[in-house]
């Protein structure tokens, strides 16, 4: 099994659960709150690290508390740190506020992400040993992304872009993205059209990209390398909070790529587990376990 390598922010998420969100001037009660470890990246490494490959974070934390509380986390999620750097920087972190459907509005203070350099990507993916497949977000500069992937394509190596939060893609990004994995309302941000199969065959076919969009309670589409286009169904479930449920998607798919599973039964696992983490609070601690993940794995029908 190779190793697959997260690019990207570790933060610490300070979630606010409420039935009424503030407008402007307005103070409002909560119904509860709760720190939990997240960060687009450590969020896809936690569920990554759930299969059978080999997991790399690299990626930057504070020499603050929060930093020694990440680097604990992974280290207990069985995540290789090596090439975590620690900055003087404060340790990155997200008030998220949840409402009572589950939804989500996230800041992101990146912090000590934001200052892991091109260099240390580069370094990481040309040292890593038997690296399979590399992963990217938008939460950290979009030159260390566009560094790892481009040191990544050198080398063969598989990479998906999780374009989060949603920006306009350089074309040299694109260039060196194999796969991309936008939710709908970054795919139309990104695109500036409706996710469907027409708009989403003309966006991978433009940019020689396989393409999968996540579509929350819908399921995910995909476009395979080939072109060929698939809807996979979720199960109806009831939802409590989908922070990182996208994440989660997106870990699955890289790992199940990395075991060798296609493209279809990869995004089909990758709709499987988020589902059942929307199920229960917070990013990380609301991802299935090893053995649930084993178990949806063997259920799968290749
Ligand atoms: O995708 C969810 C994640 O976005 C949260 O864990 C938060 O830290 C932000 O990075």
């Amino acid at each position: 099994m190779r190793a697959i390598a997260v690019v990207g922010s570790s933060n610490i998420d300070m979630v606010t659960y409420t039935s009424q969100i503030p407008d402007s001037g307005e103070t409002v009660i909560g119904k509860s709150f709760s720190t939990n470890f997240g960060g687009k990246g450590a969020n896809q490494a936690s569920m990554a690290s759930r299969f059978n490959a080999t997991v790399y974070m690299v990626t930057g934390v504070g020499s603050d508390i929060f930093g020694d509380q990440i680097i604990e986390n992974m280290k207990l999620a069985g995540i290789n740190i090596e090439h975590l750097q620690k900055f003087s920087e404060s340790t990155g972190v997200a008030p998220i506020w949840v409402d009572e459907t589950g939804a989500n509005r996230i800041i992101v203070v990146p912090g000590a992400s934001n200052l892991l350099t091109a260099k240390d990507a580069v370094t990481a993916i040309q040292t890593i040993k038997d690296l399979g497949v590399v992963v990217g977000q938008l939460e950290i500069l979009e030159e260390v992304t566009l560094a790892a992937f481009k040191a990544a394509k050198k080398l063969g190596l598989i990479t998906i872009l999780n374009p989060a939060p949603a920006k306009e893609l350089s074309k040299e990004l694109l260039e060196n993205t194999d796969w991309l994995i936008p939710n709908a309302i970054e795919f139309q941000a990104i695109s500036k059209s409706e996710p469907n199969e027409a708009s989403m065959s003309d966006f991978a076919k433009k940019h020689g990209v396989g393409l999968v969009v996540t579509l929350g309670e819908s399921g995910a589409a995909l476009i395979d390398r080939s072109g060929k286009y698939f809807k996979i169904e979720s199960e109806k479930v009831p939802v409590v909070d989908t922070t990182g449920a996208g994440d989660c998607f997106v870990g699955t798919f890289a790992a199940g790529l990395n075991e060798g599973l296609r493209p279809e039964i990869a995004t089909k696992l990758g709709v499987v587990c988020a589902t059942t983490s929307v199920t229960r609070k917070g990013a990380q601690i609301s991802y299935p376990d090893k053995v649930t993940v084993t178990k949806y794995l063997n259920s799968l029908a290749f």
